[in-house]
């Protein structure tokens, strides 16, 4: 483990506008440098860097981050791995930090499991090579598959020999730990007798993000349909077939480079496409796609293009998984191979242009694939009909950028000749019922997606402009499609984006309050209090927890770190402490809260000048918390009409319907109150 302090040195050393610098053209504008993104195809520069801040933010695809996510996305690189590299580059030298006894033993009960799939891996590749058995069964089946001798190293093929124990007697002598070996699935214990568990098999490694063995898939040579085709690594510590892609290990760096991620079905097709030129494929092998390995696939890119081989019932069977993907905001689109074939034996039997032609011309969207498919069976028949629009309806509604929603309405309502008002009604219903179900599945995972932030001080719903600037002179997604929708309206995600964005932006400056005075006849009197303890005090008063789980880690955090550094009468700075944050949700939801938009429009250039916000902090960082807070009783005010609703119909107690009369007319003051400018309301 790489010490806090090294990675902070780290942090600091490594200057944002080096390291971007070092691949993108950057070019000086105002406080920040722009230039093409890396990370998606323009024209015009929509990439900042934000040298005061530290960090990068595209406007145009969203990516954004500190100099270690910057070399971790551009790269391909694990967490490590990038501050690695950065440390290198400048010179700074990493220790590994000691640990605790508990850490220990984690650690060295996976890097033993490690150790001994390293070995196993070495022991498979070197039977296959070396041995007359390995060579004349193992390496002839892979030549004979089109395998060439280069690909089958690069991918660590291997083979077991066809022995009870010949693998697990070697491990044994070599000082391999029985433990380890039955707890990787290598040997198998019966009666306390050990033998090999890929007896007879060619061995397919399965590799991790730093290209370490973790698994093997074991391939019988046998026809005998008893036999089971592939034996896999079970589930261990360093082991999860749920959060595993085969393959993303050699794929990972053609993956940034396509901006594109190819999902085949087997160990096989990986290996064929791979050594026939397209190297951004991988597997999710043998089980459907899960989000993990979706949540994977979309740190490298958006875009996913699903090969089948072409058996429709596996296909429909696959639709869920794919609802899935969209629900991720990932852009999904599907060939179909011709009957018979898989990408294997397709890309075996065609050229590679030939195969990249197919690719390319018979790429569908994932959506018009599926309304093609089910619309063609249910020719004649309404009610077939029906289910399928609602079927439709309900996957186009999963995904979350309002824009893609409406085009998707707009093509289906070709395709099923069905007009888009009847469309977009049921979308809406859709919507209604999903968000709907979310709100019952708390907590929420992950962060929202990035939101429109336009670093105005108001938590109003949509910001006022300054003066001068007309609506036409902004980006398309200056307004938030989701907040312009108002689907619920008690959702207080911008609010508390908005308050958490204040708290770390200005956490220790101050501003001046009105108190009353003690004396009841005296003026009121002004205090000074701190950004901080003004938002975190009356959220403690309020005993509220903050609904995005990201933010109230924030939050609490940042007690933490506050009342650490108070005893020790030391400084911090809050932004810079969470943008750098080890956690990189909790990194890159920051980079979100803090890259403001309004610096893209330029508008000092133009000579239209932005009241700097740190001036009105107070009104801001009040506004901000009582636009909150007005949120929150309006979804109290929701929940009691409901409560007292259920309690009319099921005829309860005159006493509880009371209590629920009382509470509606507490809750109405207090929201009569919160609209009067500068009062301080306490909600319970
Ligand atoms: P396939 O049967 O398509 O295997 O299963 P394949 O890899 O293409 O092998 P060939 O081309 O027939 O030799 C697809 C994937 O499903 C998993 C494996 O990951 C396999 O690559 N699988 C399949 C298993 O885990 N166990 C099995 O018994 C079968
Ligand atoms: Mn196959």
């Amino acid at each position: 483990m790489i010490p806090r302090e090294t990675v902070d040195q780290i942090i600091e050393t490594a200057q944002i506008e080096e390291v971007v610098g070092e691949f993108v053209n950057l070019k000086k504008k105002g406080a920040n440098l722009w230039g093409l993104c890396p990370f998606h195809n323009e024209k015009t520069p929509s990439f900042s860097v934000a040298p005061a801040k530290g960090i990068y933010k595209c406007f145009g695809c969203g990516e954004g981050g500190n100099s270690v996510n910057f070399i971790m996305a551009h790269e391909a690189m694990s967490y490590p791995e990038a501050l690695r590299y950065l440390a290198k580059r400048y010179n700074i030298e990493v220790e590994e930090e000691e640990m605790t006894p508990e850490m220990e033993a984690a650690v060295s009960e996976r890097e033993s499991q490690y150790v001994v799939m390293a070995y196993a891996e070495s022991y498979f590749v070197e039977q296959l090579w070396e041995s007359e058995a390995g060579k004349a069964i193992g390496l002839s089946y892979f030549k004979e598959r089109g395998f060439d001798e280069a690909t089958i190293r690069k991918f660590g093929l291997g083979y077991s020999p066809e022995s009870w124990e010949a693998f697990t007697k070697t491990a044994l002598e070599n000082g391999y730990k029985k433990e380890f070996l039955v707890k990787t699935g290598l040997s198998k214990d019966k009666n306390d007798r050990l033998y090999d568990g890929y007896r007879g098999r060619v061995i397919f490694p399965i590799h991790n993000l730093s290209g370490r063995p973790i698994g093997f898939g074991g391939r019988t040579l046998k026809t005998d349909k008893k036999v089971p085709k592939y034996i896999n690594t079970p589930e261990c510590e360093i082991y999860n077939k749920r959060k595993v892609l085969y393959g993303l290990y050699f794929a990972k760096k053609s993956i940034v480079a396509e901006d594109a991620c190819m999902l085949v079905e087997g160990y096989t097709d990986v290996i064929s496409m791979h050594q026939a030129g397209f190297e951004n494929v991988v597997a999710s092998s043998g089980t459907s796609l899960t989000l993990d390995q979706i949540r994977l696939i979309s740190r490298y890119t958006q875009n996913i293009t699903i090969l089948y081989d072409g058996d429709t019932a596996g296909i429909k069977a696959s639709f869920r998984g794919i609802d899935l993907i969209l629900e991720q905001g990932l852009n999904v689109r599907v060939v179909m191979f011709p009957d018979g074939e898989d990408p294997d034996s397709f890309v075996r039997s065609h050229t590679r242009e030939e195969a990249s032609d197919f690719i390319a011309s018979n790429a569908k969207d994932f959506i018009v694939f599926k309304t093609d498919l089910l619309y063609a069976e249910t020719a004649g028949d309404p009610i077939k009909k029906a289910a399928l629009v609602h079927d439709i309806v309900d996957t186009i509604a999963l995904i979350p950028d309002e824009i893609k929603r409406s085009l998707y309405i707009r093509e289906c309502s070709d395709l099923m000749q069905i007009p888009e008002k009847a469309l977009l009604s049921e979308l809406n219903k859709a919507r209604r019922k999903l968000l709907k179900k979310r709100e019952n599945k708390a907590p929420v995972e992950g962060p929202p997606p990035p939101a429109f932030d336009a670093g105005f001080p108001s938590g109003d719903a949509v910001p006022a402009l300054p003066d001068g600037v007309s609506p036409d002179e902004l980006p398309p997604d200056f307004f938030d499609p989701d907040r312009a929708v108002g689907e619920d309206p008690n959702d207080c995600s911008h609010q508390e984006r908005d308050m958490v964005r204040l708290l770390l932006q200005y956490c220790h400056k101050t501003f001046k309050l009105e108190q009353p005075s003690e004396d009841p006849k005296g003026k009121p009197e002004k205090v000074e209090v701190m950004v901080i303890d003004f938002i975190l005090g009356e959220l403690e008063h309020d005993n509220i927890q903050l609904e995005n789980p990201i933010y109230q880690r924030i939050v609490e955090e940042l007690d933490e770190l506050d009342k650490k550094h108070s005893d020790e009468e030391k400084e911090f700075n809050a932004e810079a402490a969470f943008l750098n944050h080890s956690d990189q949700e909790v990194c890159k939801a920051c980079v979100d809260l803090l890259s403001s938009k309004y610096e893209l429009h330029d508008w000092e250039r133009k000579g239209i000048f932005v009241d700097p916000e740190d001036r009105k902090i107070k009104k801001a960082v009040m506004g901000s918390v009582y636009s909150y807070k007005a949120k929150k009783v309006g979804q109290m005010i929701a929940t009691n009409e409901r409560e007292l609703k259920a309690a009319f119909t099921d005829e309860k107690e005159f006493s509880e319907i009371e209590k629920l009369l009382e509470t509606k007319v507490q809750l109405n003051n207090i929201k009569k109150e919160l609209a009067k400018p500068g009062g301080r309301v306490i909600l319970r």
